[in-house]
């Protein structure tokens, strides 16, 4: 296969390359190298073999169109993005115009130009905003959500909240309708916690890898709230086979829309998350607790049974085992994270 992976240069979308590229298909990353580790993370990706880079925005329609009208692909992994809430508040416009309508360029360089890609966005949980319909209970020191014990399914009500969940909500809508209006072959996976090695993690977005990050080189953690909220953690190589098994199933699908995470077996609360990093480095983590941060959610944990039914697929990655890896990236990159300084 030909993949273009958005944003490739990127966390998740680095991940998806390195995998494509061990399995034989020819890999295209187009990134605008905005994140801090990106450069990093190409140099990483060309230690594994090769792969195509082209540095381009997908504010850019006319790049993107450019690059669909003399290339082909049979699947296109869409990455690229705004990805902190925080950010999307101080600057809604370049958020949206990030988010939205690069989505919407993406979307349109691939009808425009006759294409037939397997399309995968990369949605967010945050499209389903508070879930204030659900009652929060406390249980065995954590937050849980007593009436969905599954975690919240697909069917959950859409209610967009904050800049960023409105963009990539917009986004995951135009992604769905351009498989209904123009049959494009869309899929949208709506992702929980994501995280694993190459996150360059910041207090702001990524907080495994932030919690990771500062746990190994000693730096204090922030927590904001109780430390009991509860989120579905996935292993980053999850979600990479998660996406390869929905390229192959595409033509078999029913619905086209999953919410991804670790599910209820994986689900953790920060404090949790703290104890098993101290567990694995085998010494205390210094904490400091600050007020909730607006719109933080109590609880968040995915119904992910679709998504296990239509790929047959589940995480094989357990909490523990993750962190481990997450600390030994970090571990062996202590200067790369030193030489971002330690949070004021
Ligand atoms: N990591 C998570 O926990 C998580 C959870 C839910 C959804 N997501 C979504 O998954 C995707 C990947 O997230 P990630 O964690 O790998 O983030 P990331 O920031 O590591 O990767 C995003 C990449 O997009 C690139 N980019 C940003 N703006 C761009 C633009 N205008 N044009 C081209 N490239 C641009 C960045 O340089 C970066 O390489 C994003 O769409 C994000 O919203 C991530």
């Amino acid at each position: 296969m030909r993949i273009l992976i958005t944003g490739g240069a990127g966390f998740v979308g680095a991940n998806l390359a390195a995998r494509g590229m061990r399995l034989g298909h020819e890999v295209v990353v187009l990134d605008n190298l905005s994140r801090r580790g990106t450069r990093w993370n190409l140099e990483w990706l060309r230690s594994l073999g090769s792969f195509e880079l082209v540095q381009a925005d997908v504010r850019d329609s006319a790049a993107l169109r450019d690059l669909l009208g003399v290339r082909r692909f049979d699947a296109v992994f869409h990455q690229a993005a705004q990805v902190a809430v925080t950010t999307s508040v101080a600057d809604p416009r370049a958020d949206f115009e990030v988010n939205a309508l690069g989505t919407l360029n993406v979307l349109e360089a691939i009808r425009l130009t006759g294409q037939d890609p397997v399309v995968i966005f990369s949605s967010t949980n945050k499209v389903y905003g508070e879930l204030a319909q659900l009652d929060v209970a406390q249980c065995d020191g954590r937050y849980a959500l007593p009436a969905v014990p599954r975690g919240v399914p697909e069917t959950a009500p859409l209610d967009f909240h904050s800049p960023y969940g409105c963009s990539k909500g917009a986004a995951d809508q135009y992604v769905l309708d351009y498989r209904r209006i123009y049959g494009l072959r869309t899929i949208v996976f709506r992702q929980s916690c994501i995280y694993g090695p190459r996150q360059m993690g910041v207090e702001d977005q990524g907080w495994v890898a932030w919690f990771a990050i500062c746990a190994a080189l000693g730096w204090p953690i922030t927590i904001y709230g109780d430390g009991r909220q509860v989120r579905d953690v996935l292993y980053v190589d999850d979600l990479v086979d998660l996406y390869y098994r929905a390229v192959e199933a595409e033509p078999r699908l029913l619905s086209t829309v999953f919410n991804v995470g670790g599910g209820s077996e994986q689900a953790v609360s920060l404090l949790e998350v703290i104890g098993m990093l101290e567990d694995e480095l085998g010494r205390r983590v210094a904490l400091r607790f600050a007020d909730w941060r607006p719109g933080d959610q109590r609880v968040y944990v995915s119904d992910i049974d679709a998504a296990r039914r239509a790929f047959a697929w589940s995480p094989r990655v357990s909490v523990r085992e993750g962190l481990g890896a997450l600390l030994a990236w970090v571990g062996e990159h202590r200067t790369v994270f030193e030489g971002a300084g330690a949070p004021e």
